[in-house]
């Protein structure tokens, strides 16, 4: 290969190899390479005397030619590189003192939480006191001492999920199905007067729909005294009723039945969707049920060892969930238990 080929075929490999470099350490590698000592440029520079003088003059001049324009394409290189330095310094690795602070975004209560404590304090406040049970119960909690026995139709309505090989002797282990379990439990160690409430999670084998999940927030109401009656049972659920709703909104009690009350009740509030007259979310009914109640069935207050004909009872369970879609215009209990954040931010 000739000289001035040499020459120009070192020029092209500096120039690709300089397209590649990115950083300071890379860059005095190929200073090394291509201007050092040992470099192909400078050892074709120390070679020229032994040329024949016409060449001798053409490769100098080549050979010089690329010597400056290599040296200039590092000092190019060079003031790139520093210029880069300064710019990622003040948009990354800075402090800016000067910029307003950004807010910690900060947690809050899940809306079915804010939800089951405003219904709490609406209880509170007319002297009930809150008690906790076991999500996971006794069928006899759960259904033998609330008049709902084995085999008896009234378990249809409520699918269940047992706990597979949790038998405790006679009685399974399931997930309860309501709170009402807490009512024996309660009146199990305690005598009259009582007045609880008792927050928590039930569970149920349920197809979910826009009002149906598996599991639901319930809150039981147990009052038992001297001389209670359905009127004592509707004045304090109306009184619950108007600090949650608010006074416009309308309540519809009817007949309903449950084996632990007699008689028993359900209580409804006029859709919030649309205003009564029919649609998706209350099945074009108009109402959404938000608790079934009752008084107390005797035979369960003589269980308990209650005197019957001196004492009476009055009992509810209220749907968490339902009441905060009525409350909020949520049109889909599914929302609850997603975990779908944009949901959630906006209560
Ligand atoms: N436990 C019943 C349910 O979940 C509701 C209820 C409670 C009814 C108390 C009457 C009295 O359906």
């Amino acid at each position: 290969m000739d000289v001035l080929e040499r020459i120009e075929r070192t020029r092209n490999d500096a120039r690709e190899s300089l397209g590649n470099v990115r950083d300071d350490r890379a860059l005095e590698e190929w200073r090394i390479e291509f201007l050092g000592r040992k470099s192909e440029t400078l050892t074709l520079l120390r070679s020229l005397g032994e040329l024949d003088p016409d060449l001798r003059r053409k490769a100098g001049q080549a050979a010089n030619a690329l010597k400056g324009e290599l040296e200039a394409a590092y000092g190019e290189k060079q003031a790139q590189l520093a210029e880069a330095k300064i710019r990622d310094a003040s948009t990354l690795g800075r402090i800016d003192v000067t910029l307003p602070p950004r807010p910690l975004p900060s947690g809050r209560r899940h809306p079915v939480s804010q939800t089951q404590r405003d219904i709490i304090e609406a209880f509170v406040a007319q002297g009930y006191s809150v008690i906790e049970g076991p999500e996971v119960e006794l069928d006899y909690y759960n259904f033998e001492a609330l008049r709902i026995p084995k085999d008896h139709p009234a378990r249809e309505l409520m699918d269940t999920f047992y706990v597979e090989g949790g038998d405790r002797g006679e009685s399974k282990v399931l997930l309860r199905t309501h709170t009402s379990p807490n009512q024996i439990r309660f009146m199990e160690k305690n005598k009259p007067p009582i007045r609880i409430v008792c927050p928590g999670r039930t569970y149920r084998n349920e197809a979910t729909d826009p009002t149906h999940e598996w599991m639901i927030q319930q809150i039981e109401v147990l009052a038992v005294d001297e001389g209670l009656t359905l009127a004592h049972l509707k004045g304090t659920l109306f009184e619950f009723a108007k600090r949650i709703f608010g006074q416009e909104r309308k309540i519809r009690f009817r007949c309903d039945f449950f084996r632990f009350v007699e008689p028993g009740v359900d209580m409804a509030i006029d859709c919030f969707l649309c205003g009564g007259s029919g649609c998706r979310t209350c099945k074009k009914e108009g109402w959404i049920e938000i608790l079934g109640a009752g008084m107390v069935h005797p035979e369960i207050l003589k269980n308990m060892g209650y005197d019957p004909d001196v004492y009476t009872g009055f009992a509810a369970g209220l749907g968490v969930e339902r009441i905060d879609m009525l409350r909020r215009g949520v049109d889909d209990i599914r929302h609850y238990y997603e975990n779908d954040l944009r949901f959630l931010r906006q209560f």
